[in-house]
């Protein structure tokens, strides 16, 4: 009797504890993937604190949250990016997904263990990352003209972010830049708004794939919205003067095709329209970008733009969120936001509704990306990174892009052997300044900053039974030669500080030019430029001009076309003015007369 009881007792008690392990085993809705995403997202709405919902629509740059990883679980953060000068150890693609991976398994350690997504600009290839595949900006991609070919440069993009654990790229630029004065000009794919719809679109396909859960899809962000690329004098950061219309025709259409392309993510941008800041304009972020064109995905600020609506920092969130910014890049005051966020409920200023629709929009687009079912980086791609397959696509966006502006008979193309070519000029042998801004660091750097191919050693390895001497200075023991090559340009600069009332060649590469022509050989001259220079000064001594853009990693582009391994054939996506005095200009303006016109370029030798 007495076993019998103690028999029943034990099976008692193993029934419990399997009934308890089920109801522990059962998942909730929000991580069940087999959900519909609407489902989780509200599941995890309504089991989330005001503090975790504050934590979603925050963004800390990684250089304020490595001293104190803990901060990424204690304030529930959503989101955290690496700045265009937050490095991460060796900078290695290693060594970044490491350090996601630890971010990551802070955000995990939470209670609802909501991922982060971990956001960088990518914006010409994974270009903050040592060794990786760098394409030719922006400006050069919209002389192709050829959109599946940067559909496929976004698509490679993707991956080599992916190898980081980064999973969103602050891209793409869609300004339209109608200001040649602006150092961002390069970063845009033109002036027309066309090609800020067929360029914007493709990228976000590349980037995006066919569809956000796929392996290796990364979340995109157009930016900056709106009207960034229009600002009187080309000033960065500066104030668009238009009409609402005009606004429209110009700056509004390139956002069409990329919301149509499902892009998850808007940037807003530091710019104004009409003295008004485009992080506190509640008409064209709520009602035109997620009313009107129904922009589903979230927005989010710029670095610390919204900083700049207001000195009390508290009434500067107070305007953004119900501007209708959805995420904030602080990047470092994460504790500020999270007790000006609380008190602004508390008083009312901002509704749980809102903050409600911010986090729903985050979510939804976190759900969408796997990021729940598979949050770490996926160590198998870091074998693809600036792989030769992925540097023959860049290669040929540099040949796809190259413009030739100027040519005279019978100089081109160079040949491969039984010459002697001379090769000068500060950006003929220096991977940086080929690169340009938003290479490695935040302004770019000149040297030898990363892997690639120099537009010299190019040249040297297509034309090995040529006799090539290179002297940046145009030096040369022996100056009898068949040919010259000049290379020349600006150095690498970056927001704000590229920013210039004065696009003429400097004095000392018209000198150059000048030296190189008296020793008697064709000049050949390569404009390294993050858009059009004045080159009134070159123009007499030089017999062949070609803008090669910023082209990024792969120099061998250039001599593709230089040794007629292919034809020419980039067409200019900005006017090109003759002087100063007719900047800004573009296509359509009234007594239009610059030195090339949009859509020029030289197609044969
Ligand atoms: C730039 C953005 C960039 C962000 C993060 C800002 O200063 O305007 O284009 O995405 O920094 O680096
Ligand atoms: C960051 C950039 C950012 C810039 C804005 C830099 O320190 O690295 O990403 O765009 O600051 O001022």
């Amino acid at each position: 009797m007495r076993k019998i009881s103690q028999l029943v007792k034990v099976m008692a008690a193993v029934l419990f504890s399997l009934q308890m392990s089920s109801t522990f085993a059962q998942v909730p809705v929000y991580q069940n993937p087999k959900e519909p995403i609407n489902k989780r997202v509200e599941d995890l709405l309504s089991k989330m604190t005001l503090e975790e919902k504050i934590g979603q629509m925050t963004q800390a740059d990684n250089t304020a949250v490595k001293a104190k990883p803990e901060d990424i679980a204690n304030y529930f953060m959503g989101s955290i990016l690496s700045g265009g000068d937050s490095k991460t150890g060796d900078n290695t693609t290693k060594a970044w997904a490491e350090q996601y991976n630890s971010f990551q398994n802070q955000a995990l350690s939470t209670r609802l263990k909501i991922p982060i997504i971990y956001g960088l600009d990518a914006v010409h290839g994974n270009n903050d990352v040592y060794g990786t595949t760098i394409f030719p900006h922006n400006i050069a991609l919209g002389c192709t003209r050829n959109p599946d070919l940067v559909e496929k440069a976004a698509r490679v993009t993707a991956e080599e972010v992916l190898a980081t654990g980064s999973n969103w790229a602050f891209a793409p630029c869609i300004a339209v830049t109608r200001d040649e004065r602006w150092g961002r000009t390069y970063e845009s794919f033109g002036e027309t708004p066309e090609l800020a719809e067929i360029f914007g679109a493709a990228q976000v396909r590349g980037l995006q794939g066919a569809s956000l859960a796929g392996k290796t899809s990364v979340l995109a962000c157009a930016k900056h919205y709106l009207g960034d690329g229009g600002t009187t004098g080309g000033k960065d950061q500066g104030n668009t003067v238009a009409d609402e219309a005009a606004v429209r025709k110009l700056f509004l259409p390139g956002y069409i095709p990329a919301i149509k392309a499902g892009v998850g993510s808007v940037m807003a941008s530091y710019s104004s329209i009409n003295g008004i800041k485009m992080h506190g304009s509640k008409f064209w972020l709520t009602d035109v970008l997620k009313k009107e064109l129904g922009f589903e995905g979230f927005v989010v600020s710029d670095w610390a733009g919204v900083d700049q609506l207001n000195p009390d920092y508290t009434a500067a969130v107070d305007s953004t969120i119900n501007a209708g910014v959805d995420m904030v890049m602080l990047p470092n005051r994460y504790v500020d936001f999270f007790s000006s966020m609380k008190s602004l409920v508390s008083s009312n200023k901002i509704s749980i509704a809102r903050i409600d629709d911010a986090v729903r929009r985050i979510l939804t687009i976190k759900f969408k990306m796997g990021l729940f079912e598979h949050p770490m980086a996926d160590a198998s791609l870091v074998a693809s990174v600036g792989s030769a397959e992925h540097r023959a696509v860049a290669r040929q966006c540099v040949r796809e892009s190259l413009v030739l502006l100027k040519k005279t008979d019978g100089v081109l193309p160079l040949p491969k052997s039984g010459k002697k070519i001379l090769v000068a000029g500060s950006h003929a042998d220096d991977l940086g300044n080929q690169c340009g801004g938003w290479s490695i660091a935040w302004q770019g750097k000149s040297g030898n900053t990363t892997i690639g191919t120099t537009i010299l050693a190019g040249m040297k390895k297509a034309a090995p039974g040529a006799k090539i001497d290179f002297s940046a200075a145009g030096d040369f023991a022996d100056s009898k030669a068949d040919y010259s090559v000049v290379v020349i340009g600006e150095k690498p600069y970056a927001e704000g500080k590229g920013d210039t009332t004065d696009l003429s060649i400097s004095k000392d590469d018209v000198a150059l030019i000048k030296k190189m022509k008296s020793y008697g050989a064709p000049v050949i001259v390569i404009l390294i430029s993050g858009r059009p220079l004045i080159i009134e000064k070159i123009q007499d001594n030089a017999d062949a001009i070609f803008a090669a853009w910023l082209p990024g990693t792969e120099g061998d582009g250039v001599s593709d076309v230089l040794f007629g391994d292919f034809k020419p054939k980039g067409l200019l996506s900005v006017s090109w003015p003759k002087s100063m005095d007719q900047v800004p200009i573009n296509i359509g303006d009234a007594n239009y007369a610059p030195l090339f016109e949009f859509g020029y370029g030289l197609t044969s030798f």
